[in-house]
């Protein structure tokens, strides 16, 4: 997807520099992406640039007074705050920027930048000695770590006449920086279904049979899903791991209940993916009380589970699917017989560990590898940490996606 200005509410922050005047260009080349620009001029940029001239430019007010009636009752800081999406101050002189660090707000452009939540850059412009100080270099490390982006500045020639650091940066090079801050992800608003863990399949009200997956692929790669904008929502077999932030959970034990939930909501997603180990069998008839040590030899009869996977690669209006195929030998054969025989757009087959002198991968453990098979090609995911792992399977998965889609 690509990332862009349009219909963003930019508030435009001139502090009183020298690089004043370059606002006025920045202005309207902002406006030319689509963006909607408010400006907030401190006093100091008033006496190097008209808020008329950027009052004419933008067809709108200029805000400068933090303590003006008119103003507030129009569109005060809070409403200001909270209508930008980006905060761009530039050019911010030194004395901005320090007061912005140290969290002031007695003046309309700081009390707007602590009021909000919206994205925030700065681009700083001033003498190269300024800009080197160890005061400027702490003050902009704090902006920094309060999320602040730090657009330039530029090296070269300065208006006192020294040559260094501390030029704004040229208005095309803010656009893409700005630009870059809306980058939406690869799968903004795809909506994604994950099934992650075990499932348990009750024998009597104490015992049960499941398996040793821990969950951590599946939720790795919800979270790596969220990071790329999708809508994320997880089946959750029995596992003690924490949501992702921003994911919808729901939490089953057997593999039927998982078989519902996913069922029930499958309608209307655009991806599904299989990381769950769900049991194979569970048994006919758990019993209802807890069964009695005998010297008797002891069965329990099994019935299939239904195939989740291949039932939702089945629908009408199937979602793009991916399953996983985890196996002790001949993975790729076997993975590249699921593929077949679910009739899936992808597979992820990893080998799990079984004894000791094999690397740790696959279930329960913080490690997995992963070969990606589809229609017509593979890829090799080499060992590391499910995290990262993840992150690389889905910008894989939304690069096929989107070829299937624009087919
Ligand atoms: O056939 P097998 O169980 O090896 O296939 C594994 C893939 O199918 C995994 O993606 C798993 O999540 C999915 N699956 C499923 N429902 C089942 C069994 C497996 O969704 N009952």
């Amino acid at each position: 997807m690509k990332a862009s200005l349009h219909n963003k509410n930019i508030l435009l922050g001139v502090c009183g520099g020298i690089a004043a005047y370059k606002s006025a260009e920045l202005l309207r080349r902002l406006q030319d992406t689509g963006a909607n620009v408010r400006v907030v001029m401190t006093s100091g940029a008033t006496k190097f640039i008209t808020p008329l001239t950027f009052q004419a430019l933008s067809g709108h007010p200029v805000h400068t007074d933090l303590l003006d009636t008119e103003a507030e009752a129009a569109m005060g800081h809070i409403e200001l705050a909270r209508w930008a999406d980006l905060i761009l101050i530039a050019p911010a002189t030194a004395n901005s920027i320090a007061r912005l660090a140290s969290g002031r707000a007695d003046d309309l452009l700081t009390a707007i930048y602590l009021a909000s939540n919206s994205k925030k850059a700065v681009a700083p412009a001033m003498n190269h000695v300024m800009w080197t100080a160890e005061t400027t270099r702490e003050n902009i490390q704090k902006l920094q770590k309060n999320g602040t982006e730090i657009f330039g500045p530029a090296s070269g020639d300065q208006a006192c006449g020294e040559t260094g650091p501390g030029r704004l940066l040229e208005a095309d090079k803010l656009i893409s920086s700005c630009t870059q801050l809306f980058d939406t992800g690869e799968l903004q608003g795809i909506k994604i279904m994950i099934t992650a863990g075990p499932t348990y399949e009750p024998i009597d009200p104490v015992r049960f049979i499941g398996n040793r997956s821990s969950g951590k692929m599946g939720f790795a790669i919800a979270q790596a899903a969220i990071e790329q904008g999708a809508i994320v929502s997880l089946i959750a077999g029995p596992v003690s791991l924490n949501t992702p932030e921003h994911s919808k959970r729901t939490d089953v034990e057997t593999a039927l209940q998982m078989h519902q939930a996913v069922m029930n909501n499958i309608d209307g997603q655009d991806i599904f993916i299989a990381t769950a180990a769900v049991a194979d069998y569970r048994p006919i008839k758990p019993r209802s009380q807890k069964i009695k040590k005998t010297d008797d030899e002891f069965s329990i009869s099994l019935t299939p589970n239904p195939d989740i996977l291949k039932e939702v690669a089945a629908l009408d209006n199937p979602p793009f699917t991916l399953g996983f195929a985890a196996e002790t030998q001949n993975v790729k054969d076997y993975a590249l017989l699921k593929l077949k025989n679910k009739k899936l757009q992808m597979i992820a087959a990893n080998q799990v560990s079984h004894s000791e002198d094999e690397q740790d991968t696959g279930f329960n453990s913080e490690y997995n590898a992963l070969q990606i098979l589809w229609n017509g090609g593979e890829a090799r995911l080499e060992r590391c940490r499910k995290t990262q792992l993840a992150r690389q399977l889905i910008t894989l998965l939304a690069k096929r996606y989107h070829e299937k889609t624009t087919t």
